[in-house]
């Protein structure tokens, strides 16, 4: 096992479900520092437990992405706990689903830019000061392909997630010169709750799962931890020289 983060503290936003969870473990795996961030304070401290018994060094925080004073105290309480910042996976994230324009209420369209594109503007915000004091840091966005083309029933999603992967450009650009680079992944379909979710409102996961699996020239969705290992990529040194790109992760879907 390589051991490409020891002595790195990573915060992961969402780091109790899904993507956030496996990206997690494999930080851990490789001897980083781990700080969990959501909002759902059973649910962290089920994954710290994993993470403290695989005897990783690591803290559950409970946070909202969409709240600044939370985003803040997240990021201070990380620094406090290990000394430093320095990667940030802005990974939380929502989707309401079956939704065009006409069927989404201004409620919805506001809930799913707050967690999904402003929450990546909060934690980042937070962040880049203690990473720019001590010389550098990495911020990987979770974006998702439907950022890079468009999707049926997911409007606001849509927007969101492009608005991320334009905001990672952005902000690689006004921090490469502080040795701060910033990327992003696109995943594809992900086996996570949040996608099992969308397959109970779209018919059911026997009936729609085979159909999102056709989607994938690569015949199936991904698994959370094909996703996370893209993301230390991203946040390793083997990246040295990348900044500002939009990473699909997606089985080929828009390679087409
Ligand atoms: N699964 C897919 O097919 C897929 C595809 C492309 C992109 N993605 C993206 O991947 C990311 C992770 O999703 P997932 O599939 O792993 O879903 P998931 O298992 O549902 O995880 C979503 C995570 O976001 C957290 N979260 C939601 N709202 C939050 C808030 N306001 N503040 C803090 N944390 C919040 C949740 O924790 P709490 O509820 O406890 O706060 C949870 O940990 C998302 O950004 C999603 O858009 C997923």
């Amino acid at each position: 096992m390589a051991e490409r983060f020891v002595g790195k503290t990573v915060l992961i936003t969402g780091g109790n479900s899904g993507i956030g969870r496996a990206a997690a473990h494999l930080f851990a795996e490789e001897g980083a520092n781990v700080a969990i961030a959501a909002r759902d304070v059973r649910r962290n401290q089920h994954v710290l437990a994993e993470l403290t018994d695989a005897e990783a060094n690591a803290i559950s925080l409970e946070c909202d992405v969409t709240d600044p004073t939370s985003a803040q105290s997240a990021v201070v309480d990380t620094v406090d706990r290990f000394g430093s910042i320095d990667v940030l996976f802005n990974n939380a994230g929502m989707i309401y689903r079956e939704k065009t324009v006409l069927e989404t209420e201004p409620s919805e369209w506001e809930t799913t830019m707050a967690v999904n594109t402003t929450g990546v503007f909060l934690m980042s915000r937070a962040a880049l000061p203690h990473m720019i004091e001590s010389g550098g840091g990495v911020i990987v966005n979770n974006a998702s392909y439907f950022g890079l083309v468009g999707g049926r029933g997911a409007a606001a999603y849509c927007a969101a997630k492009g608005a991320v992967v334009n905001l990672t450009r952005a902000m690689a650009l006004d921090h490469a010169h502080q040795n701060v680079r910033v990327n992003c992944v696109c995943p594809g379909s992900v086996d996570t709750p949040m996608l099992h979710a969308e397959l109970e409102l779209m018919g059911g996961a026997d009936q729609v799962l085979s159909q999102f699996e056709a989607k994938h020239p690569l015949g199936r969705i991904a698994q959370p931890h094909e996703v996370a290992a893209a993301v230390l990529f991203l946040a390793s040194d083997a990246a040295q020289f990348i900044t500002g790109t939009a990473l699909p992760v997606d089985g080929g879907i828009t390679a087409g």
